[in-house]
């Protein structure tokens, strides 16, 4: 059987191979735990983020996006608990002075070099930063941990310009950043990550009917991204885990190549940011309900999700090697929604220009509709295998027949069969087959 490191290994190596995922920093010898979006691995990333908000945001009546600020005004923190609150336990190697969170630690010595830790202390995992030319505590705000916040702090300008009906949601993808104790894993634990997340607005007494309707809703966008049902967890978090607003909590886990860890939740926060604000901020955040002509503060259903987590997720699931005539075959079996290219387009032989310039006309057509890669560098096995690499679902291949009947060979990445094709047919075809 593969050993678990290996799998990891593989995923992080073709990530740089191929142009996903870059080393921060890489020619200062990098940044630790910093890592960079290559050009395919912001295809794929955009691709994530274009999908979520279709389904969450475009494809619904009643959700509607903000892209707010990512430094916020100080007091923003200081309402919503996370200046006091926001903070992990953990504890400093006597020895060496590293130090590690203290859940992810067993027993009393330290993991790189056997001393004695220290007793758990608290520490604030926001990242610090100072407005203007003075760096005192008039200027101090800090990096937003959570995109959430940005949101409520709207609620009252959403509420006044668009009146939208309760429930309603609001939805926002952005940066957010945590100062980690122990980042690690490649992406998955970061100081600098994205988020994908939702406020939920709702009466108080739909609560858990609510909860139970977002968990199905996550669930669809789980199967969307192909994760399989044997690779989650659905867990629910005990009272002393949970986050200090929430009320139920359930963490999606995922079977990532090092270990089950989390890739989602979903939270009930009840009244607590709203209130919070409106008791911070002196301003009314209430809703008025027309029909039944009550005034109360919206309880709220947030289901999160991180993007780069997801990233991992899907390379993770859709990592594929298999034997093919004696040889491996490497292969991202992703769903063609999300894959950076959609198509590939060859002339059979380098060298032969007619091949060349039909392949361009039918490549420079199919641009108008997808993204497509072009490929006419060393034999079509060899090309085959680069977009199989990279995930690309169908390759188009033009050869001399083309010239004499314009048809081409397309063949399909996940079965590698081929079927010959009519050029007139293949935007249709790829239509049906990539969105
Ligand atoms: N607004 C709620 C909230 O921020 P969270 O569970 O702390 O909840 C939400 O974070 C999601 O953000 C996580 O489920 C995970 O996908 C992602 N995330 C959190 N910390 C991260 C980190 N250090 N690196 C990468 N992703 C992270």
């Amino acid at each position: 059987m593969e050993k678990i490191a290996d799998k990891m290994d593989k995923i992080v190596s073709l990530c740089k191979r191929r142009g996903f995922v870059y080393p921060g920093s890489d020619i200062y010898g990098g940044l630790a735990n910093s890592w960079d979006y290559g050009p395919l691995g912001v295809e794929l990333k955009n691709n994530i983020k274009a999908l979520w908000w279709d389904f969450f945001v475009h494809k619904r009546d009643d959700m509607f996006g903000v892209d707010a600020a990512l430094i916020m005004n100080r007091k923003v923190w200081q309402a919503s608990g996370h200046e006091k609150g926001f903070s992990d336990m953990l504890v400093e190697c006597k020895k060496c002075k590293k130090r590690f969170r203290a859940d992810h630690v067993d027993g009393k010595k330290c993991p790189e070099c056997g001393g004695a830790l220290s007793e758990p202390r608290q520490f604030n995992t926001m990242l610090k930063t100072f407005l203007g030319p003075v760096e005192d505590e008039t200027g101090l705000t800090y990096l937003r941990p959570e995109t959430a916040q940005g949101m409520f702090v709207n609620f009252k300008n959403i509420n006044d310009s668009l009146h939208p009906k309760i429930p309603f949601g609001l939805a926002q993808i952005g940066k957010a950043f945590r100062n980690e104790i122990t980042p690690g894993n490649f992406i998955f634990r970061t100081r600098e990550f994205e988020q994908m997340e939702i406020e939920y607005f709702i009466k108080e007494g739909e609560w858990e009917k609510q909860f139970e309707y977002w968990l199905s809703e996550m669930k669809k966008w789980l199967r969307m991204i192909g994760l399989s049902d044997a690779n989650l967890t659905f867990r629910e978090v005990p009272a002393e885990d949970r986050a200090h607003y929430s009320k139920r909590t359930v963490d999606i886990d995922y079977n990532f190549p090092f270990k089950k860890d989390e890739l989602y939740g979903i939270a009930y926060r009840g009244d607590f940011d709203l209130k919070n604000h409106q008791e911070a901020s002196g301003q009314d955040l209430s809703y008025f309900d027309e029909e039944k002509k009550e005034r109360f503060i919206p309880h709220v259903i947030e289901p999160t999700f991180g993007v780069d987590r997801t990233f991992l997720a899907v390379l993770s699931e859709h990592y594929k090697e298999e034997e093919v005539k004696g040889e491996q075959r490497v292969y991202l079996s992703l769903p063609p929604v999300l894959a950076p290219y959609k198509v590939a387009v060859f002339p059979l032989l380098a060298n032969k220009p007619q091949l060349g310039e039909k392949a361009k006309t039918i490549y420079e057509n199919l641009k108008q509709s997808f993204m497509v890669s072009w490929d006419d560098i060393g034999n079509i096995g060899k090309r085959y295998r680069r977009q199989d690499e990279i995930g690309t679902p169908f390759c188009v291949t033009v050869d001399f027949e083309t010239l004499e009947d314009d048809t081409v060979t397309v063949r399909d990445r996940d079965t590698m069969k081929q079927e010959r094709m009519k050029v007139g047919d293949l935007t249709e075809y790829f239509k049906k087959h990539v969105s």
